[in-house]
């Protein structure tokens, strides 16, 4: 097996003996970057100087940079998704170009000294070229891989969505690539002719190299760079979790002793179940990135702005999870401790910053704590209530109003998510279109100008397109209960205003027929059902009657995302009554309860046998 450590040892020792210089791990925090709240990539803090400026260290450079994405910060819990990375980089400052680059590249994946790979199990892609912005194909860094000896069936040659990087920010310096890949799927090879072109699901990209010759300035336009670059990036994790054939990246040596402290410190085994083990995932990722925050030299706090706030994000997140395990008592401590040990070699900050760490955790911990028992007291006073009206009227209240959800969430900090959680175990709703109101009309008092700054998949817009997505789901069976099995999604498009839902139906829908459709959807969300999801291979997912296998070339296992009744899901029963089940990759809203109140605003033709429904949530 491939250790964190020899791999960042191999790669710097490597680029030493190719005349590089290695550089320390930049601060997290970008120094001169208004754009994003995070150093995104290796090349980010080399920005200056991929723009021509004097590095003093010279004109090859290489370094393992602590990086953070939060982009896709819902899909943590999955097995591959985490938020603090580590990226190894090499990079020529107008010094070596394509031909280097790649041949260093290729030696260090296969030769035996380095990494040793078989290169039968290696595959590369390329920019298939931009008639409309007239950069060619690059026939160039193809024809280099061949001189080294790599197949012709193996090279693929693809569009700026895959082969194009850059820039970091809104605007700096970008370029086409080169990347590298890792044979996944089933066999000891690849059959002939594949590539991650034509079977982009069994290889795994490992490595890339970017060949910097473009800038592009405010007004979105390439220009030519005065110093032609290369910017290389390979995933730490991501590398381990393709050479040692890790089914999950928590298996890499950088995560895995969290997982285990949160299996000791909750008493629950990993593989328990789904929800165990996301919620672990949740735990161990989170408090990984937070105390790296942190740990950073800029040291940051928990706090309502910037960094800050992700860092208090990141750890209210992570208790929220870890009382889902039953972890009653702060715990984070316990994990971040075994996060400054995982990386206190290579990142001496973080264990510099031990006691500011430690200390600002269980600062933040216990206030999230006690805002947590606070709305409980808060809580037990609204049951008793609910008890009292009983008594004395003789009718069961079963609903939280919005007022009241708002109420604990205002007075007592009490997040919605908890007040359902509580509601559901006390065999209560939550009137969730109305605590929506309620909060959207607080928020537009009292925004904070930081919040308009989440670059990442934090901000206001990604929460609005997860629930129209959702959305789509019930919509989908809905139209399918009330129309017919022909009624399936052909089509769907999600904005921050509304959502647009395309299906087969040859005549135009009765008003009765909307009126049924809108009003099962708005009692799926009024019943706050769950929604999980599962890995499976494409068959089981037929088998379990999966929806949405229409029109997409699927993997060989597929993310199944089931919204229905709670019990069921645990036991993963295939016969469970759900209220949808479909094939896709997420994200989703927790519970449905978070959706608010789905209205269709119109139904209309769009061509033979085919209609439209536009709708939003309120
Ligand atoms: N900047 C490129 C990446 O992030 C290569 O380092 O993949």
């Amino acid at each position: 097996m491939l250790t964190s450590k020899e791999l960042r040892q191999k790669y710097l020792e490597f680029f030493k003996s190719k005349g590089h210089a290695i550089l320390p791990s930049a601060s997290l925090i970008p120094d001169n970057d208004p754009t994003v709240l995070f150093t995104t990539a290796g090349m980010h803090p080399l920005v200056p100087y991929l723009m021509g400026q004097k590095h003093p260290e010279g004109a090859r450079l290489a370094n393992v940079q602590k990086c953070i994405r939060t982009q896709d910060i819902d899909e943590v819990g999955d097995n591959r998704h985490d938020t603090f990375f580590e990226m190894l980089g090499n990079w020529s400052l107008g010094d070596y170009f394509k031909k280097e680059a790649i041949e260093w590249s290729f030696e260090f994946l296969t030769s035996k000294e380095y990494l040793g790979l078989d290169i039968r199990k290696l595959a590369v892609s390329v920019f298939s070229g931009e008639a409309e912005n007239n950069i060619p194909r690059d026939e160039e860094a193809a024809g280099i891989w061949k001189s080294l000896g790599m197949p012709e069936d193996r090279i693929a040659y693809l569009p700026r969505k895959n082969n194009w990087w850059g820039p970091a920010g809104q605007t700096g310096p970008c370029g086409p690539d080169t990347e590298m890949f890792f044979w996944s799927g089933e066999g000891e090879f690849p059959p002939a002719g594949s590539n991650p072109a034509t079977d982009e699901d069994n290889w795994l990209e490992i490595w890339n190299d970017v060949f910097m010759q473009y800038n592009k300035n405010a007004e979105g336009k390439y220009e030519p760079l005065a110093q032609k670059n290369v910017d290389t990036g390979m995933g730490l994790e991501r590398t381990l979790v393709a050479l040692n054939g890790f089914a999950d990246v928590f298996q890499v040596d950088t995560f895995w002793p969290l997982i285990q402290k949160i299996e000791e410190v909750a008493g629950r085994e990993y593989i328990e179940n789904m929800a165990v083990t996301k919620s672990m995932r949740i735990v161990a990722d989170h408090i990984r990135t937070a105390t790296m925050i942190m740990g950073d030299d800029r040291r940051v706090a928990p706090s309502n702005v910037d960094q800050g706030y992700i860092v208090r994000r990141l750890i209210r997140r992570a208790v929220r999870h870890g009382r889902q395990l039953g972890m009653n008592t702060n715990f984070c401590d316990q994990i971040a401790l075994q996060v400054i040990e995982i990386f206190k070699d290579v990142y001496p900050e973080v264990e510099k910053n031990k006691e500011f760490i430690l200390l600002e955790l269980a600062k933040e911990e216990t206030k999230f704590r006690n805002t947590i028992e606070q709305g409980m007291k808060e809580f037990e006073k609204l049951l008793n209530g609910f008890r009292i009206a009983f008594e004395k009227t003789g009718t069961h209240i079963t609903e939280i109003s919005g007022k009241q959800a708002f109420k604990l969430f205002e007075s007592a900090g009490f997040p919605l998510e908890i007040t359902l959680e509580l509601a559901r175990e006390n065999g209560l709703t939550v009137n969730v279109a109305e605590f929506e109101a309620a909060y959207k009309a607080h928020q537009e008092l009292s925004r904070a100008g930081a919040e308009q700054k989440f670059a990442g998949g934090l901000a206001d817009h990604s929460e609005v397109s997860t629930k129209y997505h959702t959305a789509t789901h019930l919509l989908h069976a809905c139209l399918l209960k009330v129309l017919g099995p022909h009624a399936t999604q052909r089509g769907s498009n999600i904005t921050q205003e509304r959502m647009r839902f395309d299906f087969a139906n040859p005549q135009k829908m009765t008003p009765e027929q909307i009126k049924e459709v809108e009003d099962l959807v708005n009692a799926a969300i009024q019943k706050d059902y769950p929604v999980s999801w599962q890995e499976m291979t494409f068959e089981e997912a037929k088998e379990k009657n999966a929806i949405g296998l229409f029109e997409d070339k699927y993997q060989s296992r597929v993310k199944v995302y089931t919204v229905g009744d709670v019990n069921e899901i645990a036991k993963a029963d295939p016969s469970a009554p759900t209220f949808s089940r479909e094939v896709c990759g997420g994200p989703h809203v927790e519970h449905t309860g978070m959706i608010g109140k789905f209205k269709i605003v119109k139904e209309e033709a769009i061509s033979a046998g085919m209609r439209r429904i536009k709708a939003v949530i309120e």
